[in-house]
């Protein structure tokens, strides 16, 4: 899709499937309506919304090198979300973007990665997971934790069991309340830096996930000696116009909306309530 002349335009899109992950998480494959092809980077967001409910920011959950459709998760929250997950296959959905800042792709290539996701946080990230795993032979060293509160918590399932057989990724999971069902590791996301394959201060570290996680897993990152301008933070606040316009997404100078929503940590560390 071309840039669009008027920002604030919506695009209409079509729901190609729309399946329940979880009791509360719907995933949607969509395309554009009029059959152009939506460009997008990795870790870029949308508005995305139906007339007469209003529009939420949501994290392209899809690889770009995937051209013919692109796809986003709903969780159900309030009133946007909630109507946005009675849409079905043939529906229509309204979006605008692609908005902000995804991930530094020119500064991950060639380098060793290391993503944590935790619960949703684990949308946006698929986004870049996916591109690595389809263009392997572009990086190096490939690591990925995923935290969820539990089993029923996991989302996309079917890509798990993928990661998890897979000698492209050294993937490590971990869920916070198991079941009986559950033969994996069980604690805090930070409890996998003890599981997984040699980190160097090398490595690029990209951080998604409840915002009380972050402090926790940027103490094990110091502990390696990553330096904090090889660290990029995906970061959730309230947003609105999602243009850098109206201000709700404002850290001191950043927009996280225009600027990010993916940002360097050494950037904004010493910025207030940033994390
Ligand atoms: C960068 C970014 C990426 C996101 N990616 C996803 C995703 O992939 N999937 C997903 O399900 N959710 C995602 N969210 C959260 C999602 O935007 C909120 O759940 C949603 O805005 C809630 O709106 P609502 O009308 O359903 O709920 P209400 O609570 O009724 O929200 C009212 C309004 O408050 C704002 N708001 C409320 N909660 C949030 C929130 N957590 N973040 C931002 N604005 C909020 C919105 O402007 C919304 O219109 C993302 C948020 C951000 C900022
Ligand atoms: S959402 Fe309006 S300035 Fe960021």
């Amino acid at each position: 899709m071309s840039q669009p002349d008027n920002i604030f335009l919506p695009h209409e899109v079509e729901v190609l499937s729309a399946t329940m992950m979880t009791a509360t998480e719907k995933h949607f494959t969509l395309r554009m309506k009029d059959g152009s092809r939506f460009v997008y980077d990795p870790g870029q967001i949308v508005e995305a919304g139906l007339f007469g409910f209003g529009e939420i920011p949501l994290g392209l959950s899809s690889s770009p090198t995937v051209e013919d459709s692109f796809e986003l998760v709903v969780r159900k929250a309030g009133k946007v979300s909630t109507a946005l997950l009675t849409l079905e296959k043939g529906d229509i959905m309204w979006i605008r973007g692609p908005l902000g800042h995804g991930f530094p792709m020119d500064d991950l290539k060639g380098q060793d990665v290391l993503i944590v996701a935790a619960g949703l946080g684990l949308c946006p990230t698929r986004s870049l997971i996916r591109y690595i795993m389809d263009r392997r032979s572009e990086f190096n060293k490939f690591t990925l934790f995923f935290g969820a509160r539990d089993p029923s918590q996991q989302l996309f399932t079917a890509d798990l069991s993928a990661w998890r057989c897979s000698v492209d990724v050294d993937y490590q999971e971990t869920v916070d309340h198991p079941d009986e069902s559950w033969k994996g590791n069980v604690g805090v996301i930070t409890s996998l830096f003890a599981k997984c394959g040699e980190l160097l201060p090398t490595t690029r570290v990209i951080i998604c996930g409840p915002p009380v996680m972050y402090k926790f897993v940027l103490r094990e990152l110091d502990k390696i000696g990553i330096p904090h301008d090889r660290i990029y933070v995906d970061l959730e606040r309230r947003m609105k116009c999602g243009l850098g316009k109206c201000g709700h997404c404002q850290i001191n100078n950043i927009y996280t909306c225009k600027d990010g929503p993916v940002l360097r940590y050494s950037d904004i560390e010493t910025l207030e309530e940033a994390i």
